[in-house]
């Protein structure tokens, strides 16, 4: 194609998610599973209250101006590291905002890997890990996230530098999440590996998870000289913020003068992209987590509550009718089990056919039950199992 970089991805890019989303919105009969975004009961976008009052004392000006860094606002790098890595991390560690846990997945990417370097990621994922592994001209191999067996076999198969993302907990689709015992087997793998490891956690949706989501994170404490530790933490899911495009990129090593180079590399690279972030957003996230966290967290911890009841329901009345599930601990979403991709496509359409909307993934089906108000989640297995 003319003008274009020689390596430029030229096929058509369709973005599976928000197509299907539209359709939803256009129809009035219909049960709107796609999005990827926390809904309330009332089936309106879900908000929280200390987060909008406390934008309300942010003023025009400090709306329109810049951000004083391309790597974000002291202020906001400070109380996101805390927010994040609470007191459970005393290794070092460098904190830089970004446009979203996109961002910061994108940055890890394209400032530890070169083109035709193997990147591997869950196969069955969010879709933007391909296009961000294509987009950088990357090699994926993909592994059975129930399987460490597996993953630790892409792990060896990788000459050279190690980058690995884990999308753990509330996996995107699946709801999975590591469990200690996992982690502690994952660390003692990519520890004893002779070769540079980076280990990308995508941690966009844990604040929706239960029993200690956290409590892996004492692992990084011990990590051997050759893993870098990168956290992508995402301010959309967190705090329901999702147009304001703000998120943290948390590098975590045993070298702290190795952090300060990277974060310079990181920083040069937002420049030359995003050039500085969301003002306002930063200003107003470092005041919601410097004086009014306990507000926050107690919507939050309602909000969990809401979508933890609408996935247990779905997933009890899913056994009781027999529709088969990916095994889910908590997050976002729950996913149908398909054999293959073919049987996945016309069971979806038949789905949309009856004005059920719901994402394709790989050999299987997300249903998003963070969009679907608990009124609407009571009974919607029976009804999808009897177009199955
Ligand atoms: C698994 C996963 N990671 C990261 C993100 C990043 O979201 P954002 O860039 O809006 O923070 C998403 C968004 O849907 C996601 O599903």
């Amino acid at each position: 194609m003319r003008f274009v970089r020689k390596k430029e991805n030229t096929s058509r890019y369709v973005d599976n998610i928000f197509s299907v989303t539209q359709a939803a919105k256009a129809d009035k009969q219909a049960i709107n599973a796609t999005a990827g975004c926390l809904y309330d009961e009332e089936g309106k976008l879900f908000t929280y209250d200390c987060v909008y009052e406390s934008e309300k004392s942010i003023t025009p000006a400090q709306k329109a101006a810049y951000a004083s860094s391309p790597a974000g606002n002291k202020d906001y790098i400070e109380a996101v590291s805390r927010f994040v890595l609470e007191d459970r991390v005393h290794n070092h560690y460098a904190t830089m905002a970004t446009a979203g846990g996109t961002g910061a997945i994108y940055t890890a990417v394209a400032t530890c890997l070169d083109e035709g370097d193997h990147i591997i990621y869950p196969a069955i994922a969010w879709g933007n890990y391909k296009v961000i592994a294509d987009e950088n001209n990357l090699k994926p191999l993909t592994y059975d996230i129930y399987d460490l067996d597996d993953m630790f076999e892409k792990i060896d198969m990788v000459q050279g530098k190690v980058f690995l993302i884990i999308n753990s907990p509330c996996e995107n689709p699946l709801g999975h999440a590591y469990s200690f015992d996992e982690w502690y087997k994952i660390f003692n793998k990519l520890n004893s590996l002779n070769e540079d490891v980076v280990l990308l956690c995508d941690i966009a949706y844990i604040d929706y998870a239960n029993n200690d989501p956290k409590a892996y994170f004492d692992l990084f404490n011990g990590i051997s000289d050759n893993v870098l530790v990168l956290l992508a933490a995402s301010c959309s899911k967190a705090f329901s913020y999702y147009g304001q495009r703000l998120g943290a990129l948390i590098a975590i090593n045993n070298d702290e003068e190795f952090l300060d180079h990277y974060l310079n590399l990181c920083s040069r690279a937002a420049r030359a992209t995003w050039s500085n972030l969301n003002n306002a957003a930063m200003l107003n996230i470092a005041k919601v987590l410097n004086e009014h966290y306990d507000d926050y967290m107690k919507e939050l911890t309602d909000a969990k509550e809401m979508l933890s009841k609408r996935t247990s329901l779905f997933i009890r009345q899913a056994k009781e009718c027999g529709l088969e599930l990916y095994e889910s601990a908590d997050g976002f979403f729950v996913t149908i089990k398909m054999a293959d991709n073919e049987s996945r496509d016309a069971f979806h359409k038949r789905l949309l056919d009856a004005h059920i909307y719901t994402i394709k993934v790989n050999k299987g089906i997300r249903v998003a039950l963070c969009s679907v108000p608990l009124k609407i989640a009571d009974g919607l297995a029976a009804r999808i199992k009897e177009l199955s």
